[in-house]
């Protein structure tokens, strides 16, 4: 059997809407990679959902004034509807806070509580007299004991950044309520025995290590370096999956466990049939996306638990961590209402623009800046004078003058560049470097236009020399299909847009540039991208 893979992105908070960061830092390079496999023909599925679970979910619902579900559930429906605006195209976008999740949840929990990984952790934690409940830690404000600022919260005050203990928070106090009815009492959580599960986990590190992003190894390694601790997994909360273990029952998994698990959860929601078969297949590679911020609980708690689980499932075959992208003077944050994220940021232009800005910044390596700017120099500059004016051209000129086009067979010299530059193309996709990918369709239509204006096609016809006219227009003509191709996963309509000039009418395959050309005379104008202007900076400006 072939390669059969399992794409997952990080399952976004919904809490807020996810912003650029969340897209760019997990589900587009997810997206985009899933693309590329479809185009190579390779077995995979692709998995994300809503993160549906978590405290700052439950006071935004008590906020709202609904039950947490139904926030959640609404929450989830917008997140969805947004992300397949921006061309997302999962096999399956599901939620944590199912049925088949919480199964899965259990049956990980109960496997690894049987083999021995469980154990228990006594701490003090925050209680509410008057909501007659426990406060997570975050939501204690107060005093800080060592700066006297009033932005103290009882994790970290966020006036001189210290981290913390609620306990030392000088006159706290509950931030669901706002009153200051606070006591501290002694709680028993569970936990995963992570010391125990370390040769297991060290095992799996070594093994990956080639096939993990550089600063996702260096964390890891440090973070098992200092020696594995256990890690809770149930919290004194209402909002998530109760805990299936007597004496527990009052609490609720930690969401970071059954976001994990939801990975399986969410493939077991869209098909119980294939997602045994895949995540149990011994051929099955699973290919994980996040931004840095998810590192330890992929590399670390994750493999964890499933190896300590020993319930088969696959573990992953490589882990893609992406850096931050900061939006310099414009503002991404979820808290802020006002922030740039997937809903609002389609108001101000297109899925394939943002798709293609952002693709072409992908913080791969290292933090990249966003601006205005850089986003109207890629837009403008890129997409429509580079790509967006070369298939126009190239398609209005080979139509108008149709009959000096004969034959249409490509050059040598094109021929064999076109093959190079493809195939770099897909070793980048290989590497899962898709921002060197994109730099590839740019590079053609470079040498598109190069061509274009070099050999003045419009002179060649206006003498009506079929044979000089036929041979510059099929040389760039196969460059214009190998660019529909290879900018299909970035721009997926526009992808489209240019391969009907070819007769492609479904989703492209490499296979298909070794067909014959099949070029289509088309009298309209090619139309793939529209510039921005005045319109556009205003609204970004809206986000500063
Ligand atoms: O950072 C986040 O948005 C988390 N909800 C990611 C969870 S990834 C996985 F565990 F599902
Ligand atoms: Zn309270």
């Amino acid at each position: 059997m072939g390669r059969r893979i399992i794409v997952t992105s990080a399952l976004p908070y919904i809490n807020g809407m996810p912003h650029l960061g969340n897209l760019v830092g997990s589900i587009l390079p997810a997206d985009l990679y899933s693309r590329y496999l479809k185009m190579a023909g390779i077995e995979h599925i692709f998995i994300c959902g809503s993160d549906q679970h978590g405290t700052p979910i439950e006071l935004s619902a008590i906020r709202n004034n609904i039950g947490p579900e139904k926030f959640a559930d609404m929450m989830h429906a917008r997140t969805k509807r947004a992300l397949e605006e921006m061309e997302c195209d999962f096999t399956y976008y599901g939620k944590t806070h199912t049925e088949e999740n919480k199964k899965a949840v259990y049956k990980l929990f109960e496997a690894l509580d049987r083999n021995g990984y469980i154990c228990s952790e006594e701490a003090v934690q925050a209680y509410c007299n008057f909501d007659k409940r426990f406060v997570p830690d975050r939501m204690i404000e107060g005093r800080c004991p060592y700066c006297a600022g009033t932005h103290a919260r009882g994790d970290q005050c966020d006036d001189c950044g210290k981290l913390l203990d609620p306990q030392e928070i000088i006159n706290p106090k509950c931030s669901i309520c706002g009153k200051n009815e606070i006591e501290f009492r002694s709680t028993t959580n569970l936990a995963l025995d992570l010391p125990k599960l370390s040769d297991g986990i060290v095992g799996f590190v070594d093994r990956i290590k080639g096939n993990i992003s550089k600063n996702a190894l260096n964390k890891t390694t440090s973070f098992v370096e200092l020696g594995l601790k256990p890690r809770q997994i149930t919290r004194d909360l209402k909002w998530g999956f109760t805990v299936p273990k007597k004496g527990f029952e009052d609490k609720v998994f930690y969401v970071w466990f059954d976001a994990v698990i939801g990975y399986i959860g969410i493939t077991n929601e869209w098909s119980a049939k294939e997602s045994e078969a895949y995540w149990m297949g011994s051929d099955t590679e699973l290919v994980q996306f996040m931004g840095k911020d998810n590192i330890e609980f992929h590399t670390v708690i994750w493999p964890g638990i499933l190896i300590g689980a020993r319930q088969g499932y696959a573990l992953p075959a490589r882990i893609m961590v992406y850096e931050y992208l900061n939006s310099g003077k414009m503002k991404f944050s979820k808290s802020r209402g006002n922030g740039l994220n997937i809903e609002n940021a389609l108001e101000v232009m297109g899925a394939e623009q943002w798709r293609f800005v952002l693709s072409y910044l992908m913080p791969e390596t290292s933090d990249t800046e966003l601006s205005e700017d850089l986003i109207f120099e890629i837009v403008n500059k890129i997409m429509n004078d580079k790509i967006g004016n070369l298939i126009n051209r190239a398609i209005v000129i080979s139509s108008r003058n149709k009959t000096l086009l004969v034959g249409e067979s490509v050059s040598t010299e094109i021929g064999n560049k076109l093959r190079t530059v493809l195939d770099g193309y897909v070793r980048n996709f290989e590497n899962v470097k898709m921002r060197e990918s994109l730099r590839c369709v740019v590079e053609l239509a470079d040498l598109g236009n190069e061509i274009m204006s070099a050999k003045m096609p419009w002179e060649l016809a206006k003498c009506n020399d079929a044979e000089g006219f036929s041979a510059v227009m099929n040389d760039v003509l196969h460059i214009c299909k190998y660019v529909g191709v290879m900018l299909w996963p970035y721009a997926p309509k526009a992808g489209s847009m240019i391969l009907q000039n070819f007769g492609i009418k479904i989703e492209p395959q490499f296979g298909m540039l070794e067909d014959s050309l099949g070029f289509i005379p088309n009298n309209e104008p090619v139309q793939l991208f529209s510039k921005i202007g005045d319109k556009e900076r205003d609204a970004l400006m809206g986000f500063r």
